[in-house]
């Protein structure tokens, strides 16, 4: 049999490829009177192939109707300039096969599925036009990701998805553990975790930031792109459960440095994704958001707003606006005031830094006032925020200080503090949450909807 053609490539060729073999899914079929009209979609591309089908072929009149809407196929048949004005190539098929047929309670019959049906469908959603658009998209953001920190000398490190350190000090970390939990081992009427499967309680990662750092004291730039899990009962459309976060982490770097890398990040992947993926950015533009394209550009073309957080609180006070949640000084940004900043303010991606020491993780560098640490969030209009980053405090006693007064133990953090006592460097480093940088390069407002299979609160199905 000659080999498969992908429908992207028949549909770009630059002259006829001649007989070839296509297979997919039937998107539709439109019976006339001595042809069949079959639009033939194997995921490669939004658009499909158009098929035409003799009723004068051998096995017409017993399979065409075979031939339904999700059914798959294969067709051999002849490349040929289309005389239709949707499609510059279309098949004449020489033969057609049904390889799975698909009865009509098959559910992707009509379009414009609300995204709430389809999410009930997940298995089946990557089919339908806009979730092919999302996972390609998704498939070269992650391609790019890769692109530009290979480019400038970076290193990839797989930082380890069990892990017996919270990153962030939140607290909001899955417990791994083989312990059955109707008969536990026990100690002084505590469960005994020395017991347990890794002889220690253990968890999955809430970020590689740590593990990231080790390995930026020792080769300068690395960056992790992983998954990471964070038990937070937050049921928003912002938040999973498990979430793929990218982390480059810097030696020899500051504040500011790390801030320029994050917004040439940013930059860098709109521009990617907008060259490499026009058609599926012009469908979101189309059916998601209609000022996609125009808010994409005007990101990539001015420099993002950059301000403290006891600037950005005097602004948000100054508002007159009435936010559900206060806002004052030292208490954290809710996503409704990230995205005044950012939507209506400055109308533009804003990069907040110098947060107050008391409502960020024990890791972030004290700054000589006293009251702020080097940390940084890039919040951008639809979101808020999109990556949190900071400079790392390398001073050693300043750190053994902060973890005192965190409540964390030394003992736990030994190689942590290694890196301080041999041959420390100042170093920076960021998270960019992998699915609000989607949500931000598609429009799409739910998490939920970027994700392959979603995992939120009360719901880990398929
Ligand atoms: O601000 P976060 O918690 O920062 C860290 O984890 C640092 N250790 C990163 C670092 O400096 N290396 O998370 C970073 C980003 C957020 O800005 C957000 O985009 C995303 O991760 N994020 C989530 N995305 C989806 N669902 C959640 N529950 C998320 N929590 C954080
Ligand atoms: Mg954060």
């Amino acid at each position: 049999m000659i080999k498969r053609t992908l429908v992207k490539h028949a549909l770009q060729a630059t002259e006829s490829l001649g007989d070839i073999r296509v297979e997919g899914w039937v998107r539709t079929r439109r019976d006339a009177k001595s042809f069949s009209f079959v639009e033939i979609n194997d995921g490669t591309s939004l658009a499909s192939l158009q098929v035409i089908i003799d009723a004068k072929l051998p096995t017409y009149e017993t399979h065409i109707g075979d031939l339904s809407t999700g059914a798959a196929v294969r067709v051999m048949g002849m490349l040929t300039p289309s005389q239709g004005k949707n499609q510059s190539w279309e098949i004449v098929a020489t033969s057609f096969e049904v390889i799975g047929r698909a009865d009509a309670s098959y559910p992707l019959q009509k379009k414009g599925h609300s995204a709430a049906f389809l999410r009930d469908i997940a298995h089946l959603r990557p089919r339908s036009n806009l979730f092919g658009c999302v996972f390609r998209i998704r498939s070269r953001l992650a391609h790019a990701i890769h692109q530009f920190f290979q480019d400038r000398d970076f290193v990839n490190i797989h930082t380890p998805i069990i892990t017996a350190s919270d990153c962030e000090g939140a607290g909001e970390m899955f417990r791994v553990t083989t312990i059955d939990p109707n008969n536990p081992p026990m100690k002084d009427g505590n469960v005994d975790y020395n017991r347990d499967f890794f002889e220690q309680p253990s968890y999955l990662t809430v970020s590689g930031q740590l593990a990231a750092e080790a390995f930026a004291c020792s080769l300068s730039n690395v960056y992790t792109f992983g998954p990471t899990f964070r038990a937070e009962n937050s049921n928003t459309s912002r938040h999973a459960s498990e979430f793929w976060m990218i982390e480059p982490e810097m030696a020899f770097c500051d504040l500011a440095e790390n801030m320029d890398l994050a917004e040439g990040f940013i930059k860098h992947l709109i521009s990617d994704i907008l060259e490499q993926c026009p058609a599926e950015m012009h469908f979101f533009a189309k059916f998601v958001d209609k000022d996609l394209l125009n808010r994409l550009k005007a990101v990539v073309d001015q420099p993002f707003q950059r301000l403290t957080y006891e600037e950005a609180v005097k602004i948000l006070e100054q508002s007159g606006h009435s936010f559900e949640y206060p806002v004052s000084y030292g208490s954290n940004l809710q996503s409704e005031h990230e995205r005044f900043l950012t939507e209506k303010h400055f109308k533009c991606p804003v990069t907040v830094f110098n947060y107050p020491k008391t409502i960020k993780p024990f890791y972030m560098r004290a700054n000589a006032d006293g009251v702020t640490v080097a940390a940084m969030d890039v919040l951008v209009p639809g979101i808020g925020e999109i990556i949190g980053g900071s400079q790392r405090e390398e001073r050693l006693e300043m750190l053994e200080q902060q973890l005192e007064h965190h409540k964390l133990s030394k003992e736990n953090y030994w190689w942590y503090l290694e890196l301080r006592r041999f041959g420390t460097v100042p170093h920076s480093g960021f998270g960019l949450g992998f699915e609000r940088m989607l949500m931000f390069l598609t429009g799409i407002s739910n998490i939920r909807d970027v994700i392959p299979f979603a995992r939120t609160p009360g719901s880990a199905e398929f």
